[in-house]
């Protein structure tokens, strides 16, 4: 790694920021900032392997980037993630000979400008005078790969003229989901649904709210619709806090599906429970909200911060403890336990593209191995008559159906309580035969595509009869 690209590895929020401040002040032409900005969340993702999210964090906390570009970089750094199968095969294609080292490298971020570019193209209607120009200014502003400026100027005029026809007879689901991850889907749902999870797992998932109270007058107000679930479903874009109802604290974030566990659990007034795994506690205000007294445990105290303000903001109470839920001994039982553990994830790649580039075939056994042991200890903090419900938003039957049936055999204490059709607002196509949630990226289609869909959520519920 040249020393430069070294110090832009340590510090490149501080640069980044400061890099911004002087376009801004030089006169930089528009849109320029947005483009850098997309191409350095590219980077974070691709090369060093950070989360989108996080770098999101890190690279906006005091960046002079307006709010508008902001979107469009987070919106360019997004569908190069979720298209970078599709992306790549389409430049490549068109190269005589391969870049050396294309990731990153000597040519500096040579790549990552030509896949944000491609995806404008492709699939952001930029009009070509602005993606190309601007991705040629940003070549030549790049000391590593300043002299790629022609190359890179009729990559993306070729594939100007060629439109979307450029993607033709490509196969964008075996493109753009990992092969390791399509097989699994292909095994575990058969390949017709892994196809339609696969579709739905690459498109950008609307913004879905739980609200507090009054689903059809929010819905009013914020031009949304409410779902079957109860949820209310908006367009994805814009800042969220600017939404009428968020500074009162009316309404939380929290997609449609991951609305539903928290339901199956019968929280209630007088009801103790124990929410494990609980930042940043989108189901402990469900919980709170219906009234039970809710202790939410989470190993991480920076996010349990972020619930704390959450549930302030919404002006609910839980006690929160930091602590290591698998070990975690209160010294009393609770009448119901909830358990979200760390997953793969991989039912939200709507919401999480970076997913698709960060996950490994490797990290399912070991989350699988984690919330085995997360349930062992969920087991010993529930009463007799108590009511667990484990849950993840993994679409993998190892954080699912396959960790319910080893719980069931090492845990004879321990019966299934099949969700009933409509319980929670919940869809008879939404339950396995043995009555578990197992919702996927393609369901809850509805008539407007961009409101279509659902994050991949799996539940089971077990009571621990007296
Ligand atoms: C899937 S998220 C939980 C989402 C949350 N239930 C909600 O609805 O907003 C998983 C959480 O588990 C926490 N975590 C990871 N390992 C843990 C452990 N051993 N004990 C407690 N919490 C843990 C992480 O800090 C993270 O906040």
């Amino acid at each position: 790694m040249p020393p430069g690209e070294a110090r832009s590895h340590v510090k490149p929020t501080a640069k980044a920021r400061e890099r911004d401040a002087k376009g801004a002040q030089a006169g930089a032409p528009a849109g320029l900032d947005a483009r850098a900005a997309a191409v350095r969340l590219i980077r974070a993702v691709l090369h060093e392997r950070r989360s989108l999210d996080e770098t999101l964090a890190r690279e906006f906390a005091a960046s002079p980037l307006a709010a508008r570009d902001r979107g469009l970089a987070r919106l360019i750094a997004g569908t190069v993630l979720r298209r970078l199968g599709e992306l790549e095969a389409v430049l490549k294609s068109y190269l005589e000979k391969p870049l050396p080292e294309t990731r990153a490298g000597r040519q500096g971020n040579l790549w990552f400008i030509l896949l944000a570019g491609a995806a404008q193209l492709l699939f952001l209607a930029t009009p070509p005078h602005a993606a190309v120009g601007l991705a040629v200014e940003q070549t030549r502003r790049d000391r590593c790969a300043r002299r790629y400026d022609r190359l890179v100027n009729a990559l993306l005029r070729r594939l100007a003229r060629e439109g979307t026809s450029a993607l033709q007879g490509h196969d964008s689901a075996k493109l753009n989901i990992p092969a390791w991850l399509f097989e699994r889907w292909c095994k575990a749902y058969g390949e017709a649904d892994a196809r339609r999870i696969a579709e739905a797992s690459l498109a950008e998932a609307p913004l879905d709210i739980t609200v507090k109270t009054e689903p059809e007058t929010w819905a009013k107000r914020l031009s949304g619709v409410v779902l079957p679930t109860g949820s209310v479903r908006l367009e994805a874009g814009g800042r969220i806090e600017d939404l009428a109802g968020y500074a009162e604290g009316a309404w939380w974030v929290q997609d449609a599906a991951a609305a539903l566990p928290a339901r199956l659990i019968g929280a209630g007034p007088g009801r103790t429970i124990a929410d494990l795994c609980a930042a940043p506690g989108g189901k402990t205000a469900e919980l709170a909200a219906a009234g039970a007294a809710v202790t939410a445990v989470d190993l991480s105290g920076a996010r349990l911060a972020r619930l704390r303000a959450n549930l302030d903001r919404l002006r609910l109470a839980a006690e929160l403890v930091e602590a290591d839920a698998a070990t975690w001994a209160p010294g009393c039982t609770f009448d119901a336990v909830l358990l979200d553990p760390p997953c793969t994830a991989t039912g939200t790649i709507r919401r999480h593209p970076d997913i698709l580039r960060l996950k490994r075939p490797e990290d399912v056994a070991v989350l699988a191995e984690l919330q085995s042991r997360l349930l062992d200890n969920a087991v010993r903090l529930l009463k007799p008559g108590g009511t667990l419900v484990y849950c993840t938003c993994s679409l993998e039957p190892e954080e699912g159906v396959e960790q319910a049936a080893r719980l069931l055999a090492r845990t004879p204490q321990l019966e299934r309580v099949p969700i009933t059709p409509g319980e929670g607002g919940i869809a008879p196509g939404w339950l396995t035969p043995e009555g578990d949630l197992r919702t996927l990226p393609f369901h809850l289609p509805l008539e407007r595509k961009e409101l279509s869909g659902l994050d991949g959520f799996y539940a089971v519920r077990f009571s621990k009869p007296g």
